[in-house]
């Protein structure tokens, strides 16, 4: 693996922003060095509550220039949502291996996510294990994501007993993107990071901080440590 691959990236999480002002919450994160911006998508059914749907993708897109919108689709029929999605402008599409009926049907989902030229990923609630993701879809997706919460809102607590996956992931998948998502913040990036994870979300701890800009470096720069432990023992030192 070449040193500077997989690259940090950081997806503030909009659902801890100001909906009333969505675009400039948004322009705010990306002047603070965040490249991407997690739009979390609930449709009341996969999870309790109901965030947003394409027409606010699409106002975003319309509204922010540059925009990389990494979509965070928690919904039943995620193959539903692709086109509207991506129609939307979105950039990047996780689904939740969970919603599926079918989980061997994931890597068609991939394909069609691909053919609407956007990037695709797969999700892991807590409860699920990494052995949900097999060795053939992990290598069509784009990006997997551990879920460090149970998906459904923010402002939850971080759950550190996910973070084995994370390492687990990096193992089988070193040149893939590994997100991590829910109550990552200063304090729990450096063992999600050390685990193997590269692209961090983070809601509370970016929209609600005094110098996010301060926030992204930090989560970056512990990324960036964190590679050089990335398949050691010292991945899940100090969980
Ligand atoms: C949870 C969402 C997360 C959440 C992150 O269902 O997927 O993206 O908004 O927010 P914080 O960082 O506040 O836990
Ligand atoms: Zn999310």
């Amino acid at each position: 693996m070449s040193p500077s691959s997989p690259r940090a990236i950081v997806s503030p999480s909009v659902l801890a922003s100001n909906f009333a002002q969505l675009g400039d919450e948004i322009r705010r994160m990306m002047k603070c060095g965040a490249e991407w911006v997690h739009m979390d998508v609930m449709d009341g059914h996969f999870v309790p509550n109901i965030t947003m749907g394409a027409p606010v993708l699409a106002s975003v897109d319309k509204d922010v220039k540059d925009v990389f919108m990494d979509c965070h689709m928690m919904v039943s029929d995620p193959e539903k949502w692709v086109k509207p999605v991506a129609e939307a402008g979105g950039k990047s599409y996780t689904f939740h291996i969970e919603a599926l009926a079918d989980p061997s049907k994931a890597p068609e989902l991939v394909d069609l996510i691909h053919s609407h030229s956007m990037r695709a990923a797969v999700a892991i609630s807590p409860s699920t294990p990494s052995s949900a993701i097999s060795t053939s879809l992990g290598q069509k997706v784009d990006m997997l994501l551990v879920m460090t919460v149970v998906p459904g809102a923010g402002g939850q607590k971080f759950m550190k007993e996910c973070v084995p996956k994370v390492s687990e992931l990096r193992e089988r998948f070193p040149e893939k993107d590994i997100q991590v998502d829910g109550g990552v913040g200063p304090g729990t990036v450096g063992c999600c990071a050390r685990a193997g994870s590269n692209v961090i979300v983070a809601g509370t701890a970016l929209f609600g901080a005094s110098d996010p800009k301060s926030v992204i470096d930090d989560f970056k720069k512990q990324v960036d440590e964190g590679k050089s432990v990335w398949g050691t023992e010292k991945a899940l030192e100090g969980l």
